[in-house]
């Protein structure tokens, strides 16, 4: 049996449509369900269901062989595993937000992120100084109560920085969900996981073929 890190959050539902595309139906699944470890119907799956950010750490750690999870999660933990598939769902943005007149050109900018290994990273390539400011979610929130002068985060839609009046300062990265795999459980699963891989790849292209034909 393979494991495979599902990340909690919007693209569950899609995930799972598209792993019973290739076959792997898990009866039990429910996004509300506060079950943790799922089976699929042929029993070659153990799904477990964690947050999104911790996917590429139980990867890397090998306590999961597969991890389906945000390229902002893989980003910002730099775990070392191998990214084997862009399944091109949850496509977001990259994006550095603030109010209108904010300018990125300061001397020394403070800057509130989920993500804050990218947001220094950036910064720094930058030249600019920044003081990061870790938060875990609403980080639209900091420029609007003066806590920062701009967010480093993800937007899908574009609504929550309207909503709060922000808008986007610059296009950083694309983001879309990735298929990841621990490099031991490659070299040792390996007949196992590239036959998994097929699989989503076969039904990501009856995916794309339907849509074309539509
Ligand atoms: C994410 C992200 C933005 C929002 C962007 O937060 O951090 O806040 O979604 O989406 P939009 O462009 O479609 O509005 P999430 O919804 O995961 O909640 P959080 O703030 O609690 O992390």
């Amino acid at each position: 049996m393979i494991t495979l890190a599902l990340a909690k959050g919007r693209t569950v539902n899609g995930t799972i449509q598209l792993l019973q595309k290739a076959g792997y139906y898990f009866e039990d699944f429910h996004e509300s369900s506060r079950k943790l470890v799922f089976y699929d119907s042929t029993e070659q799956i153990q799904l477990i269901f964690v947050k999104a950010v911790d996917v590429p750490t139980y990867v890397e750690k090998g306590a999961a062989d597969l991890g389906i999870v945000g390229k902002d999660n893989i980003l910002e933990t730099a775990a070392d595993v191998y990214e084997m598939l862009d399944l091109m769902e949850g496509k977001c943005q990259f994006v550095i937000a603030g109010k209108e007149r904010q300018v990125l050109e300061k001397k020394r900018l403070v800057v509130a992120s989920k993500y804050p290994h990218i947001a220094e990273a950036h910064f720094s390539k930058m030249g600019i100084q920044a003081e990061i400011i870790k938060l875990n979610g609403s980080v639209e929130l900091a420029p609007l109560i003066g806590m920062a002068d701009v967010i480093v985060d993800i937007v899908e839609t574009g609504r929550t920085l309207k909503e709060n009046g922000l808008i986007v300062l610059e296009e950083l990265e694309e983001i879309s969900t990735r298929l990841i795999t621990n490099k031991a459980s490659f070299a040792t699963k390996t007949t196992k996981i590239t036959a998994f891989i097929r699989q989503i790849q076969d039904a990501l292209e009856d995916q794309d073929e339907n849509f074309i034909s539509k």
